[in-house]
């Protein structure tokens, strides 16, 4: 028995109202702070990836699905969506669009993970990104839009943390000064943070190691090196999410995994929640257009992990709208019934009545029972009387009422009972 590769699911009809229900708040969302939705492929040249999350990223280092294809091309796996969306606006000149482009997508990530709940080697993300706007306002609606995402699905009990990490002119004098702190330290470390120290010196401060989190608490704090451009930026925005009333928190130890921010770094994660629990993060890439060939554009952008938005609606027990379904069904007794209903099905379905119908030789029984089991709130019933005098028989289904009409009036009568 094949069995789906380990840390990939399939997503089952009884979960599709849970992600169809997201899927149509993201549209929402997206609308009414003018957002476009964009696809890209699913793989990518490795390089455009290595190149803007980081050589030294665990998501780089050991987390790509690599290969290489039959013209010797090497490819990547979409480990994240920004990357994709910035090459998109290079490679078609979206620059000389007014500015902001707004771009939204919906698409599966891949990362060779160790999989555990709400952490898979394929997920889904719901990202969006905003380019040519370096303002601390873009930041905040940014900020607000993630947060209205969520109250628009009713989660609530969310925690939103908020760090700047500075710019290419101040953040090298903070890493000098966190490396100096660190080195103090070097001998109790964990193993990944003594590499850390000398290759990605800001991930030691999210290492989920207690003796490691021990030393990041008294660690230096980026916000207490930024230039003053990132310092008015970062206090700016702070005073434009308090106009908006959102509650956010400061977390100095907030760094993120991808090496492309810049200034403005922001996550989102449930009040009650562990290391896997983070829905969704995103921050300012200021400097990575113009990495990527272009001329400096500012962006900011937000993922979420759509998987971890689902967990969340049951874990807090949020009822979501149900999927249509047929409410009509079709049971026929004998076999110049069954001609009937085949006609008759298909009528009711170009006229946009959503009928199902066992065209097999079962019981009229067997077919009621089968009716429940949809959940079908009326039962059509075509015997050899009722072909004869041309009517059908129409059971309502919750109060088991039968009443024979002519088929003629059968539309207009659903019609009416449906609403
Ligand atoms: P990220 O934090 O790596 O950011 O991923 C965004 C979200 O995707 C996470 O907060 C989490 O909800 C979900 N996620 C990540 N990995 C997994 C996994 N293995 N299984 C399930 N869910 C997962 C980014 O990818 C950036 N591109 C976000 C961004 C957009 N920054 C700027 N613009």
């Amino acid at each position: 028995m094949y069995r789906a590769p380990r840390g990939t699911s399939d997503i089952l009809p009884e979960e599709q109202a849970y992600w169809r229900h997201i899927e149509q708040k993201v549209v929402n969302v997206c609308h009414l702070y003018g957002y476009e939705r964009i696809d890209t492929p699913t793989f990518e040249d490795t390089r455009l990836f290595s190149r803007s999350i980081g050589e030294g990223t665990d998501i780089v280092e050991k987390e790509m699905y690599t290969f290489e294809d039959k013209g010797g091309n090497q490819l990547t796996l979409r480990p994240e969506g920004t990357a994709p969306v910035c090459r998109a606006y290079l490679e078609h000149g979206m620059h000389n669009l007014p500015q902001p482009v707004k771009l939204y997508y919906m698409a599966p990530i891949f990362r060779y993970e160790r999989p555990q709940a709400g952490r898979y080697r394929e997920h889904y993300q719901f990202g969006y990104e905003a380019y040519g706007d370096g303002a601390p306002t873009l930041d905040a609606e940014v900020i607000d839009m993630a947060w209205q995402f969520f109250s628009s699905l009713n989660l609530h009990r969310l925690s939103l943390n908020l760090n700047s990490i500075g710019c290419r002119k101040c953040r090298p004098g903070y890493l000098a000064t966190l490396k100096d702190y660190y080195s103090k330290y070097a001998q109790g470390l964990c193993s990944d943070c003594k590499v850390r120290l000398e290759r990605n010196p800001l991930r030691l401060l999210d290492c989920k190691q207690p003796l490691c989190q021990e030393v990041a608490s008294s660690a230096p704090r980026s916000i207490n090196y930024l230039c003053p451009e990132c310092d008015e930026h970062f206090n700016r925005l702070q005073g434009y999410l308090k106009l908006l009333e959102l509650p956010f928190e400061v977390n100095h130890r907030l760094v993120r995994g991808l090496d492309y921010y810049t200034r403005t770094v922001f996550e989102i994660k449930p009040e009650a929640g562990g290391a896997q629990s983070t829905i969704g993060g995103g921050g300012r890439y200021d400097d990575l257009i113009e990495e990527l060939g272009g001329k400096p554009t500012p962006a900011i952008g937000f993922a979420m992990g759509m998987e971890r938005i689902a967990l969340n609606l049951k874990k807090q027990g949020i009822a979501i709208p149900v999927l249509p379904r047929p409410r009509v069904f079709i049971a026929y007794i004998g076999d110049e019934a069954r001609d009937e209903v085949v006609k008759l099905a298909a009528r009711l379905r170009r006229a946009g009545i959503g009928a199902i119908g066992v065209v097999g030789g079962k019981s009229l029984k067997a077919q009621l029972r089968q009716a429940n089991n949809f959940a079908a709130s009326y039962t059509v019933i075509v015997g050899e009387q009722e072909v004869r005098t041309n009517t059908v028989v129409l059971r309502d289904m919750v109060t088991s009422e039968q009443i024979t009409i002519p088929t003629g009036e059968l539309q207009g009568r659903l019609n009416t009972g449906l609403r």
